[in-house]
Order: structure tokens, then sequence, then C-alpha cells
């Protein structure tokens, strides 16, 4: 077995397949503690009720609000109630919560949850369970391949086979069979000028799959996070706010409760995210921005539960939280479209598997809460990993795909070759002007029309004319670059294309021109399918699975 990526959820993986007695390794472009993942702050959803009175019905219900009605149920149902059991897993690993008084594990208070039900770790807890994982790594001698980037999936007579990569120590392409393969590749994030995703998010499992023939699932449906940095997009955890953080507008007013007047501040974050944006468009900004004000937590608890943001914002803007408020506004934050994957993480194509951001298990439908998405990766992580045990004992050998290697050094050589053109990052920054000014929180048709149209040309460009100036074999970062925005492209035009088409306003996608949500004619997937030039073909066959909650009207 074969799994992609190195961050939380393709390490859950990997330890789940080890400790079942699969032969696993890990593909990496970076070492796996410097994931993304590490960058997760705030925490871990899980019922665990050691606050207040919970269930994972209660959890699986305001996931599903939170989605704005377009998660699968069933599949929710099943994040919610693996989560306690993943979080004694974690804690009987050794991974680091932050604990109430009496020993029990501290949950705080996240936007649209009806309780405080996230686990935390100060606000460090990604990089805290980071290192629980890799310490699994170890124990069970996992063998990562790390500074290897993922090219392509090979699929023979339908079935996976593994993948090509290329080994960026020495430039070779490798040929990487393997019964099943997991992708856990992070997010796409990097679609965005702006964002709190590191530079390594740029849709790579995403557009593997998708030039191999699976469909990307509900890519418009983009979270932007209330609060990030003005200066350079960081994120500032939602933590904050549910330890108790204001957000001022220039008038010093708490104007969330103007919009959600049960939750303020702890509305759902498309809801919080569009207040914010709907002040500073009416004026109501300064400079741009709202203000996150913790002044009023201390010094105390800021230094005890927030430390790292504190000093994420000194860092960044020269301002200290305990003594002033902090700029901020809503940046690209999570990619809730991904790969189209059953509630195991399985694809359309035996053998393949895709667990954590990369993903579209349907979990968090239009909108997700925060606190999920640490959650989803150690839940579907497993989840595939049992899945894919499974599979691997039921079939034969496969063989090697050595018409994918040939494909993939022709393409790659290709690409080299070329002795000029326009070079990679130009097009990346096309792609980022236009997708960050046209489908940002606020879109319509016409916005959506020139976002489509806009990477579409940049597709034909780099198709044609992408240029590679750096030839060398050893770190070929120029190189690198160039595919990881090949797959950006792909993703950005299948988020624009399904947005243009989807003529409502549900969670995230906020539409001028259709501000209502069309249950009617809407309550169903985007499923786009990777043409070889201009837009997807986008499909509606798949229907939203809903089990115990009918949609409602939806407030905070
Ligand atoms: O705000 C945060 O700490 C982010 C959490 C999340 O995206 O789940």
């Amino acid at each position: 077995m074969v799994v992609i990526g190195g961050g939380l959820a393709g390490m859950r993986a990997a330890v789940e397949a080890a400790e079942g007695g699969a032969d696993v390794a890990i593909i990496s472009k970076m070492h796996p503690v410097r994931s993304h993942s590490g960058a997760a702050q705030g925490g871990i959803n899980a019922a665990l009720g050691n606050r207040e009175e919970d269930s994972t019905t209660a959890h699986t219900f305001d996931t599903v609000k939170g989605s704005d009605y377009l998660a699968d149920q069933d599949a929710a149902a099943a994040m919610c109630d693996d989560a306690p059991k993943q979080i004694i897993w974690l804690e009987h690993r050794g991974c680091i919560f932050s604990r109430l008084p009496d020993g029990r594990i501290a949950q705080r208070p996240f936007g649209g949850a009806g309780t405080p039900r996230t686990c935390y770790s100060a606000d460090v807890t990604g990089l805290v369970i980071l290192h629980t994982l890799w310490e699994q790594l170890e124990r069970f001698g996992v063998k990562v391949y790390e500074e290897y980037f993922c090219t392509a999936l090979a699929v023979d007579d339908g079935v996976g086979s593994g993948v090509v990569a290329y080994n960026m120590r020495n430039g070779d392409l490798e040929l990487v069979t393997a019964k099943a393969t997991i992708f856990a590749t992070g997010g796409a994030g990097r679609m965005y000028l702006k964002t709190t995703n590191g530079y390594a998010s740029t849709a790579d499992g995403m557009g593997i799959a998708y030039k191999a023939g699976i469909p990307l699932m509900d890519m418009e449906f983009m979270q932007f996070h209330p609060t990030t940095l003005k200066e350079n997009g960081v994120l500032m955890t939602e933590g904050a706010r549910g330890e108790g953080a204001h957000l001022l507008n220039a008038l010093g007013e708490r104007f969330m409760f103007n919009y959600a007047p049960n939750k303020g501040e702890l509305a759902s974050r498309d809801v919080v995210s569009r207040a914010e944006w709907t002040e500073i468009l009416a004026g109501r900004g300064i400079d741009g921005c709202v203000l996150l004000d913790m002044r009023h937590l201390g010094r105390e608890k800021i230094l005890e539960r927030l430390p790292q943001i504190r000093e994420l914002a000194l860092d960044a803007t020269g301002k200290d939280a305990i003594e002033e408020p902090i700029p901020i506004l809503p940046g690209a934050h999570y990619t809730m479209g991904g790969i189209e994957t059953d509630k195991w993480g399985a694809t359309r194509v035996p053998g393949v598997y895709a667990a954590g951001e990369c993903a579209n298990v349907s979990v968090h439908g239009a909108n997700r809460l925060g606190g999920n998405s640490l959650l989803e990766t150690i839940v579907f992580g497993a989840r595939s990993a049992t899945h894919a045990l499974d599979y691997i004992k039921k079939i034969g050998d496969v063989k090697p795909s050595e018409k994918t290697l040939a494909n993939e050094r022709d393409r790659v050589g290709a690409l080299l070759a070329r002795t000029g053109g326009t070079r990679a990052p130009a097009l990346r920054r096309a792609m980022n002007e236009t997708m960050s000014a046209n489908t940002f929180i606020f879109r319509d048709d016409a916005g959506l029309a020139k976002a489509v149209d806009d990477v579409t040309l940049v597709r034909k460009q780099f198709d044609e004319d992408a240029y590679v100036m750096d030839k060398s074999k050893t770190f070929n970062t120029d190189l690198v670059g160039a595919m990881e925005t090949d797959f950006l492209i792909d993703a950005s035009l299948a988020l624009a294309a399904g947005a243009r088409a989807r003529t409502e306003s549900r969670g995230a996608q906020a539409r001028t021109d259709y501000p209502e949500r069309d249950d009617a004619n809407w309550l169903k997937h985007t499923l786009a399918w990777r043409q070889p030039a201009g837009p997807p073909r986008l499909d509606y066959s798949r229907a939203v699975t809903i089990t115990e909650f009918d949609p409602q009207v939806r407030t905070y």
C-alpha cells in the first residue's frame, strides 16, 4: 500500500495500515512533520461531553447544519460517531491535549457548535497531533520517501496500481507499484493570492486523480476563514473567539450580533466572513480590515491558551494582542471540495482512496465547521486504510504500469525540453489574481464567467507555452513549481465553473445574483470531470444523502 502525503491524514492511514499488517510506505514532497497540518491551531471536535452534555447525534446535526445541508448525512454521522474513539486513540498514544483541572481533556467552544466540543492543545493542536503520529510511524518502522513529488496515478483496466513519483534529489521519475493508493495531499488554498495555507497546498492529489479520470466534487465551496492577518494571510485561530475574543468594526461595535443574534462571533465561518466583508464594504472597516479584540481575556489566558497567535500577530504586525486589537480579514482557508469518495474514502477506481482535505467524503458540504478538519484527517485516514487493508487481501498482484511511467517521462521531458515561453510563476499569478478577484466571498455571474475565461486561457497557455528555465536534475524547484501550478489550474477551473453553474447561495458560495438557497434545484452535488482543454464537464447525478435531518432555514 502506498500513501501519498505525510500530513495527518496520510500518517494516520499509514499507521492504521501498518498496525493491520500491511507493507506500507509514505511518499511525500516534504518531511511529514513539516506538513501543512502542523499549521492547524484551534482543535479537533469530538462529542466527549467533558464540559457539558453532548452526543454524537448533536455533533452530526451541527455538522449537517453547518454544511447548509449539502453534507451526506451518513458520512457526517460516520465521522462524528468515530470521533470520541479516535481522540482516545490519540490520547493513548501520548497526544498532549490541554486539560480541565480534574485532568479530563478540555474542550472549547467553536463556531456553529451547540456545545463546547473542540479538544485542543493550546493553539498548536495540529502540530501536537502531527508529532504524535510521527512517533507512531517510527514505532512501526513505516518507510517514508520524502522529497518525492507524485506526478501521476497508474490506472490499468480500470484498477489503480500505484503512482509515478519524481525524485527531487536526482530528477528521476520512478514507478511505485501498489495494490492500494491513498491520496492524502491536502488542499488547494494556493489557488488564491492570500491564504492561510502553506506553500505546499497546491491541489496535488486532486490534480492527479482528476487527470486519471476521477471526478472532483463540490469544488465551488471554498472556505474563507474569518480571522486571518492582513499582512500575510496567516491564521488567527477561531479558538480565540471560542475563548471569548470579540470582533469589532471601525465604530468599536461588536457587529456580529446584527448578523447572528444567537451566536454572535461563534456563528459558522461562512456567516462570520460574510458579515466582516459586509462591514468592510459598507465603510465600517479600518484600512480594509476589522479587529479581533482579545484584550479582555487577559495576559494569563492568552499566554496559556493562545500563545502562538499572539506571537504570530506580534511578528507580522508589531501589535501585542494582550494590549491592542489585531487587524484581520477573511482569507482562503479550506477546500471543501475534493476527490469524490464514499464514506470509506474509496473513489470510483478500485484500489484508489483519498482522505483529509484532498478528499470530498461529503462531511463538510457547503461549509465546514471549525475543528472538523483535524477530525476528518484522523477518522478518514484510519477508515480509508481499513477499507484498503480489506481490499488488498481480496485482489491478486497488480502489474507495474510501465505505460504510465513512459507517459510521464514523455510529458515531463517535453516540459523540460521547451526552450522558451511563459514561466509558470507568471501563469500562477494570473490564475491567483482572477480567482481572488472573482471567486471570493461574494460572487456573481459576470465575475464567475470572467474567472472561467481567464483560467481557461491560463490552462491553454500552460499546455502550449509553460517554460521551465532550470534544466538541472537536483532539487529542481522550478519544475516542481510548474507541476504544482498545473494542478492548481485544474482545481481553479473546477471551482470557477462549478460556482458559475450553481445558481444559488449555499454555505460558502454567496451569489449576489441568486441570494437564496434553492433546495428544489440545487440540493445535489457537483461532479466535475476533467476535459483535455477548457472547463470541466459538470454532472449532477450524485444526490445528497439525507438520513435524519431535513433541510431547514439556517440561522445562528
Ligand atoms: O481556526 C482554527 O483554529 C482553524 C481550525 C480549523 O480550520 O478547523
